[in-house]
C-alpha cells in the first residue's frame, strides 16, 4: 500500500446537465439528461487516489445545507480519512453546474461556498496528521493564501507537495509557490501562470521552463488528448496519450493527479507513475459523471492487463 496522501482542498456537488448544444442568450431548449454527483477538483483526486487503495487524508469543509452529509458519507464509503472535514455554519457547501457537450467536452461554473472558508489554520490544526503524509495535493478551489502556506508547511517538514494551479487563478504568485515539488498545470493554466504561448510541445516547454526559472522544480504538464509533458532541470519527456473514446471529459485531470499521487507515493518512479496516470485519465472520460467514471484498483489492473490501451 502506498503511504498516505493529504488532500488540502475543495469538495463540491456537481449537477451535471448533458446538452446537445449550448443554448444561446435568451434561449430555452431542453436538454436530455441530468447526473448529480459528488465533486470538486480536490475531492477528485482524493477519491481516486483512495479507489486505486491509496491511504488518503482530506482537509476541507463543507457548509450546513443537504450536500454536506452526502459529501462527508462519500468519502467515508471511500475509506477516506475524515477528521479534518469541517462544517462551516451559515454558508452553502460548493456547488457546480456543469455542461457536458456531445463531444464530451465540458463547461463548468463554481461556487466555493464553504471552501472559501479553508485558511492557513485549518492546514495548522491538521498539522500533526499531515506531518505523517507522503504527499501533500492542493488546487486551487480554496483560498490562495493556503495553498501557499501548505506548500511552506510542506518544505519546512520535508514533505512533497503537489499543487494543480487549477481553476487558474491569474493572481498566483509563482515566487510563493517555488517549494511545491509537483506543480501540474494544463495548457490553459501554464499559459495563464507563464503569460507565454503554449501552441505546441516546444512552446509548452519554454512556458514550464520560464516558471523554473522562477524556482519551481518540476512542472507536469497536462495536455488532455495529447498526454502530458513532464519538463524537470534534468530534461523534458512525453508521455503518449492513449486512443479512447470520449464521454465525458470532466474531472480528467484530477483522475490524472489521484492516480499519480497513489503510483508516485508507492513507487517513487515518476515515469511509471506519469503512465499509469495517463492510462487512468484516459479510461475515466469514457464514462459519464466525474468520481463515479474513477475505475478501483482491480478495474484499472484488470483493463490494463487484459485489453492494454493502444497508444494515440
Ligand atoms: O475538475 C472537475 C471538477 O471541477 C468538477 O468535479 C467540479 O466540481 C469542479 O470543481
Amino acid at each position: 500500500m502506498s503511504g498516505k496522501i493529504a488532500v488540502v482542498g475543495s469538495n463540491m456537488v456537481d449537477l451535471i446537465t448533458y446538452v446537445t448544444r449550448m443554448p444561446g442568450k435568451g434561449e430555452t431548449i431542453e436538454a436530455p439528461t441530468f447526473r448529480m454527483g459528488c465533486g470538486g477538483k480536490g475531492a477528485n483526486q482524493a477519491v481516486a487516489a483512495a479507489k486505486l487503495g491509496a491511504r488518503v487524508m482530506m482537509v476541507t469543509k463543507v457548509g450546513d445545507d443537504i450536500f454536506a452529509d452526502n459529501t462527508i458519507r462519500n468519502f467515508r464509503d471511500l475509506g477516506i480519512d475524515t477528521r479534518h472535514v469541517q462544517r462551516v455554519t451559515g454558508t452553502s457547501s460548493g456547488v457546480a453546474p456543469i455542461f457536458v457537450e456531445p463531444s464530451g467536452e465540458n463547461s463548468i461554473l463554481i461556487i466555493k461556498g464553504a471552501n472559501a472558508e479553508l485558511k492557513p489554520r485549518d492546514v495548522d490544526l491538521a498539522a500533526d496528521d499531515l506531518k505523517g503524509c507522503e504527499l501533500i495535493v492542493m488546487q486551487l478551489e480554496i483560498p490562495l493564501e493556503t495553498a501557499y502556506h501548505t506548500i511552506a508547511f510542506g518544505a519546512r517538514h520535508g514533505i512533497p507537495t503537489l499543487l494543480n494551479p487549477a481553476p487558474a487563478a491569474p493572481d498566483l504568485d509563482p515566487a510563493r509557490i517555488t517549494d511545491v515539488t509537483f506543480l501540474v498545470p494544463n495548457e490553459s493554466e501554464l499559459a495563464i501562470l507563464s503569460g507565454l504561448p503554449v501552441d505546441g510541445e516546444k512552446a509548452i516547454e519554454t512556458a514550464a521552463r520560464s516558471l523554473m526559472a522562477k524556482g519551481i522544480r518540476t512542472v507536469i504538464v497536462t495536455m488532455g488528448g495529447k498526454g502530458a509533458l513532464l519538463v524537470t532541470p534534468q530534461g523534458t519527456r512525453k508521455i503518449d496519450a492513449v486512443a479512447v473514446k470520449p464521454v465525458d471529459t470532466t474531472g480528467a485531470g484530477d483522475a490524472f493527479i489521484g492516480s499519480f499521487a497513489r503510483y508516485f507515493t508507492e513507487t517513487h518512479d515518476l515515469d511509471a507513475a506519469l503512465q499509469k496516470a495517463v492510462r487512468y485519465a484516459a479510461d475515466s472520460i469514457t464514462k459519464p459523471g466525474t468520481q463515479t467514471s474513477y475505475a478501483t484498483a482491480d478495474e484499472f489492473e484488470a483493463m490494463v492487463t487484459c485489453s492494454p490501451l493502444a497508444p494515440r
